[in-house]
C-alpha cells in the first residue's frame, strides 16, 4: 500500500546510454514520459551505472551515450522545467543506499529475478556471471526508494524489479521501522496536528482498523499529505500507525506499466537495435527514405500487378502508427487489388517519419551547438535531485545506526 495521495505520487524512471535511442524509444518511452511530466513530479535520469553493468567492456559507447540521450529526450519535448533531469552517477549517494540494502537482501531474493538468468542466456557474448549484474535490481531498488517515487512507469520486463523494490522497502520499514516506543511517539505526534486534525487523524485510523474502509486509510493519507507542522520522521509514524505497520521510512512503489510499444521495425518485428531494424531519431532524413523505400513488403508482390495482404506486410504495421483511416483503406483496398504499387503505399509513411523527425532533428541541432545549455540542465537536475537523495541517505543512516556525531 502506498503512502502518498495521486497529485503527490513522485515518478521516477531511468534510462539506461548504451546507444542512440531511435523511434521505438520515442513510441513506447519518451511520448509516456512527455504527458506523466505534466501530471506528476517527475525524476527522470540516465542509468549510467545500470549501463555498465552489463558494457562494462565498452564503457566507451556509455559515455558516448549519455549526452547523446539528454540531448534526445530535450529534443522530443522532455522539459526540464516540468521534470528533473540527472544522472545517476552524479547522486553517489544511490550506491551508498545500495550498499545499505545490500545488508538486509536476501542473495535468494535477487538469484529469483527471473531477468538475472534470462540475460544470462540472451547475452551469452558477455559475461554475466558479476556481483554487479546480480546487483542490478537492488541497484534499481536504490534509485527508486532514494526518491520515494510512487509510480514507477517501465516496461513489462521491469515489473518484476519494481516488485522486488517492494519487498525491500518493506522488509526495511519492518527491520528499521520498529521503535520501542513506537505507540507513545505516533500518539504525541496525533496531538502536534492539533485537536481538530488530530480527532480526525484517530476517526479515520478507527475506520480503517477496526472496519477495513479503505476511503477513510485514504482520506487519513491526504489529511497527513496537507500537515506542515509535523517533522518528516513524524509523518512518517503517522503513516505507518495509520495502516497499523511500524514507521514507513521508504514507502512501496507501484509499477505503472507502459503500454507495450506499437512501434515496429523495418522487418515487421518491435523495434529493436539487437534487430537491426531501427530508424534513430537523429538519423539523416534522406537515409531514413531509403529505408523506407526499400524495407521490405509482403513477398507476394513481385510484380506491381500482384494482389498482396497487408496483414503480412511490415509496412502495414507503419501504418497503424501514422496513418489516418482513410489512408488505411486506401492502401487496403489497393494492395489487395493491385491498385497501388508498394512506393505509392510508402509515401504517406515516408511523409509521416519526415514530419515527425523534422522538429526533433532541429531541436537536437540547437542543443548540440549548445552544450553548456544542456550541461547547464542536468547540473541543475542532479543539485535538485541531490537534496532529495541527501534527505533520505541523512533518514536511512540514523535508522540504520549510522549517525556518530
Ligand atoms: N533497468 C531499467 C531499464 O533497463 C532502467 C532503470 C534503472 C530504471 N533504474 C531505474 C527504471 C529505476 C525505472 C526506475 O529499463
Ligand atoms: Fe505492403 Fe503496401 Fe505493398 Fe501492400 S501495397 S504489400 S501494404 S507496401
Amino acid at each position: 500500500m502506498n503512502s502518498l495521495t495521486n497529485q503527490q505520487q513522485r515518478v521516477l524512471s531511468g534510462m539506461r546510454p548504451t546507444g542512440s535511442l531511435h523511434l521505438g524509444h520515442y513510441h513506447g518511452v519518451l511520448k509516456n514520459w512527455i504527458k506523466l511530466q505534466h501530471e506528476y513530479e517527475c525524476y527522470f535520469f540516465v542509468a549510467d551505472w545500470h549501463a555498465l553493468t552489463t558494457h562494462y567492456e565498452e564503457a566507451q559507447i556509455i559515455q558516448d551515450s549519455v549526452w547523446d540521450m539528454v540531448i534526445d529526450w530535450l529534443a522530443v519535448g522532455v522539459n526540464p522545467g516540468s521534470a528533473t533531469l540527472f544522472i545517476q552517477s552524479k547522486i553517489p549517494e544511490h550506491a551508498e543506499l545500495h550498499v545499505l540494502l545490500s545488508m538486509m537482501t536476501p542473495l535468494s531474493w535477487l538469484e529469483r529475478v527471473p531477468s538475472y538468468k534470462d540475460q544470462q542466456l540472451k547475452l551469452k557474448e558477455r559475461d554475466l556471471g558479476t556481483y554487479g549484474f546480480l546487483g542490478y535490481p537492488l541497484l534499481q531498488s536504490a534509485d527508486i526508494l532514494m526518491y520515494k517515487a510512487g509510480l514507477v512507469p517501465v516496461g513489462e520486463d521491469q515489473v518484476a524489479h519494481v516488485e522486488l523494490t517492494r519487498e525491500v522497502a518493506r522488509r526495511f520499514n519492518h527491520i528499521y521501522g520498529r521503535e520501542a516506543d513506537f505507540e507513545e511517539k505516533a500518539e504525541s505526534a496525533v496531538k502536534k496536528m492539533g485537536k481538530k486534525n488530530g480527532k480526525l487523524y484517530n476517526e479515520l485510523r478507527k475506520s480503517y482498523q477496526e472496519k477495513g474502509d479503505a476511503e477513510a486509510l485514504s482520506k487519513g493519507k491526504a489529511l497527513l499529505d496537507t500537515q506542515q507542522n509535523i517533522t518528516l520522521g513524524d509523518k512518517e509514524r503517522l503513516f505507518g500507525y495509520l495502516e497499523g505497520s511500524g514507521r514507513i521510512i521508504l514507502p512501496e512503489p507501484d509499477s505503472m506499466l507502459t503500454p507495450a510499444s506499437k512501434m515496429f521495425g523495418l522487418d515487421g518485428q518491435k523495434m529493436s537495435k539487437s534487430y537491426g531494424n531501427t530508424i534513430a531519431l537523429r538519423e539523416d532524413l534522406d537515409e531514413v527514405e531509403k529505408k523506407l523505400r526499400t524495407m521490405p513488403t509482403d513477398p507476394a508482390r513481385v510484380r506491381k500487378t500482384d494482389p498482396g495482404e497487408p496483414e503480412k506486410c511490415p509496412v502495414w504495421n507503419l501504418h497503424q502508427v501514422y496513418s489516418s483511416d482513410d489512408t488505411k483503406s486506401w492502401v487496403n483496398e489497393g494492395c489487395r487489388s493491385a491498385g497501388i504499387g508498394c512506393i505509392d503505399c510508402k509515401g504517406p509513411i515516408i511523409d509521416a517519419v519526415r514530419a515527425e523527425l523534422e522538429p526533433i532533428q532541429e531541436r537536437a541541432q540547437e542543443f548540440e551547438a549548445d552544450h553548456d545549455l544542456v550541461r547547464n540542465i542536468i547540473n541543475e537536475g542532479c543539485d535538485r535531485a541531490r537534496d532529495v537523495a541527501r534527505s533520505t541517505i541523512t533518514e536511512v543512516r540514523q535508522v540504520m545506526g549510522l549517525e556518530y556525531s
